[in-house]
């Protein structure tokens, strides 16, 4: 049971999820997990262990293992380590191995934000607060794009749109914990909106949320 006031963003990549977490837990002072790193940091890690991606047991040992000190590392940033965490996502193992640290996030005391793909459906289904981001793959890949441009790393529009497809079939298609809706999560739609735009939808949607917990608690 959900104790503090939990906010679940989830959707696919570069979907503006990220920004409208961090937004929200700055405005409402909750701490905020970005999920995608735990992934991200276990696909680079196995990767430089030399270990195979497909190698359930082995990508797991290195999930369990996970220090979060290790989330900072800007090398988590990377196209490439989106691609591994993806692939390695994809096991039920590892996604055990770091549910624990998720849900202790989400029972911190005063509340927390979590952003993912399964924080509404697995992680925290009886968060008080659910919002499902998405965008059309044109335009996550443009936004995506930019960013990385930005970070230094050359690369084709074309090559980060078939990224941003494969990522969605890889996430969307999964047997464990698959991106999808939550069925009580309000769907934000980011494609025609401005960043700006989509955090003041985002906090009007939770703001209404946050008092309906509130009625419900009395
Ligand atoms: O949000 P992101 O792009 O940093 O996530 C990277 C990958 O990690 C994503 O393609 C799928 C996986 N992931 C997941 O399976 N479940 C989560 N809660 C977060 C990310």
């Amino acid at each position: 049971m959900t104790a503090g006031f939990v906010i679940a963003v989830d959707g696919p990549a570069a979907s503006g999820k990220g920004t409208i977490a961090q937004r929200l837990g700055r405005e409402l002072g909750l701490p905020v997990l970005d999920t995608g790193l735990l992934y991200r940091a276990v696909g680079v890690l196995t990767e430089r262990a030399g270990v195979g991606l497909d190698d359930e047991g082995a990508t797991a040992a290195v999930a369990a293992r996970l220090d979060p000190a290790e989330l900072e590392d800007p090398a988590l940033r990377t196209r490439g380590a989106g691609e591994l965490a993806s692939r390695v996502a994809v096991h039920p193992a590892v996604r055990a191995a770091l549910l624990d640290f998720q849900r202790a996030f989400a029972a911190r005391p005063g509340g927390a934000v979590l952003d993912g793909r399964d924080i509404g459906t697995v992680i925290c289904p009886d968060a008080p607060a659910k919002l499902y981001v998405t965008a059309t793959p044109e335009v996550r890949a443009e936004r995506r794009w930019k960013q990385l441009s930005g970070q230094g790393e050359a690369v084709a529009y074309d090559d980060v749109l078939a990224d941003i497809r494969r990522r969605d079939a890889r996430d969307g298609g999964r047997d464990a914990a698959p991106m999808t809706q939550a069925p009580d999560a309000t769907l934000l739609d980011t494609t025609e909106m401005t960043i700006e735009q989509a955090a003041d939808a985002a906090r009007r949607i939770v703001e209404a949320a946050r008092a309906r917990w509130e009625r419900s608690r009395g």
